[in-house]
């Protein structure tokens, strides 16, 4: 449990909070770069940390970012026309180049020097990995990009798809680390196919990769076969790694080890023999409302059409009922997510169709902002402990004059879950091979680009 204050701390992301001060430090992705597809094409209404902000490409293809209120009377600028290098509010003409500078001002006369007192905050943007990123702190304390994985493949390498969570970032991403909780709100009842198990087996025999370690996870699917499982945690310069083993078999465990890593990545291991990277990004619109990232990355060839169809397709998708066109689920709190009680008797532990859905019940249904006051949190949870350790720790520290070293080192970032069996008495942190297999495989000479 928390107390209020530090519950306050660890969610509140508007500026001047410690913990919005904090997350400022951070290049944020904001948008892809397909939704701003062309020069001069429609401007997109952005929300990040509390505020309302405007999102356009200009003529020369440059990303601009401004506050959404105009200047002169806060006429919202996403109305505005996007034409010949600036966004021009529609209610008096004034236009703003992505800098965020008054170009035009054609309601004032023209030897008036007004307008080149007049700006719009605007903020400095990349673009990187098919990603818009923005950066929302003081101008002296630009961050360096964090060289994940996934934004140094190529497009075809990559999937991303969005959505929105109706509760505070905090919470929302906590599910991801949560490794206790797939077996049960993810699982299929006793006597019920196991699905995933199945089908990975499937996909496995279609790719041509060994299938061993899933007809024996078939027998005996050691993922829920113990609960709770052992946790090892470690403190690094980009966040929290923890590893957790289970038995799996005679002389041997099954680990798998989830990343936190600052301000609001989670990176997750499907499966011992996948070889696609996965991770969420948890962006805070504001208190109360988070954007949901969800990535899928090969990091050595394309992926496939059924890999993408996994997202959001037919068979079994990750997420089951996203509405592309205003980018939320169908399944709400309000139709308590759609919940099938008959299959919940009978074949799901959950009775909620899709794996984001599921979460999202369970985080949603807390409330915007969990009371912590109120936790029992158990040794299982241990984890989320240290999530939120880093977290507020990191925010204090700042408060206390000492900038996050994770901003301004990108290197950190070069790191990948992993899952896997190794001999029973080999501690995935205490061998140089295993912790070897959770470094990310990027080029060494790969850097994102510096900025602007
Ligand atoms: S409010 Fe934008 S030009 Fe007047
Ligand atoms: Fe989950």
């Amino acid at each position: 449990m928390l107390n209020t204050q530090d519950n306050e701390m660890l969610c509140r992301v508007s500026a001047s909070t410690p913990m919005g001060e904090f997350l400022r430090r951070f290049w944020t992705p904001i948008l892809l770069s397909s939704e701003l597809p062309e020069p001069d094409c429609d401007p997109v209404e952005v929300r990040l940390f509390g505020e309302d902000l405007v999102a356009f490409r200009d003529t020369g293809g440059n990303v601009g970012l401004l506050t959404a209120f105009c200047p002169h009377r806060r006429a919202p600028l996403f109305y505005g026309r996007n034409e010949e290098h600036g966004i021009r509010c529609v209610y008096h003409g004034w236009k703003f180049d992505v800098h965020g500078h008054c170009v035009e001002m054609p309601t004032e006369p023209a030897e008036s020097s007004f307008q080149d007192k007049v700006r719009a905050r605007s903020y400095p943007i990349q673009e990187w990995g098919s990603v818009i990123w923005a950066y929302l702190g003081p101008p002296d304390k630009k961050p360096e990009l964090p060289h994940l994985e996934w934004g140094f493949v190529a497009d075809r390498q990559r999937n991303i798809v969005k959505y929105n969570q109706e509760c505070n970032f905090v919470q929302a991403l906590e599910g991801d680390i949560d490794s206790t909780h797939a077996p049960f709100l993810h699982g299929a009842l006793a006597g019920a196919p196991d699905l995933p198990v199945l089908e990975r087996l499937r996909m496995a025999r279609q790719a041509g990769a060994d299938t061993s370690i899933y007809q024996r996870a078939a027998e005996r699917d050691f993922y829920a076969a113990e609960v709770p499982p052992r946790w090892n945690l470690a403190y690094t310069d980009y966040g929290v790694a923890g590893a957790n083993a289970r038995t799996a078999g005679p002389g041997s465990q099954y680990w798998r080890v989830n990343l936190f890593l600052l301000p609001f990545y989670t990176y997750f291991p499907a499966s011992p023999i996948d070889t696609r990277g996965h991770t969420h990004m948890w962006i805070p619109e504001d208190d109360e409302h988070t954007r949901v990232w969800c990535i899928m990355w090969a990091p050595h060839e394309d992926l496939t059409p059924e890999e993408r169809d996994s997202v959001l397709g037919t068979s079994r998708p990750h997420i089951g009922t996203l509405d592309p066109a205003t980018g939320r689920l169908r399944a709400t709190k309000a139709n308590h997510f759609l919940i099938d009680r008959k299959l919940q008797r009978t074949t799901s532990y959950s009775g909620i169709m899709g794996i984001r859905e599921q979460d999202t019940a369970v985080v949603e249904g807390m409330g915007a902002i969990a009371d912590r006051t109120q936790e029992h949190l158990g040794t299982s949870d241990a984890l989320i402990i240290a999530m939120r350790r880093s977290l507020l720790n990191n925010a204090k520290a700042l408060v206390r004059g000492r900038e996050p070293k994770a901003a301004t080192h990108g290197g950190v970032y070069r790191v990948r879950a992993w899952a896997g069996v190794l001999p029973e008495d080999v501690n995935i942190f205490e061998g140089a091979d295993p912790v070897g297999k959770m470094t990310a495989k990027i080029p060494a000479g790969a850097q994102p680009p510096a900025g602007r």
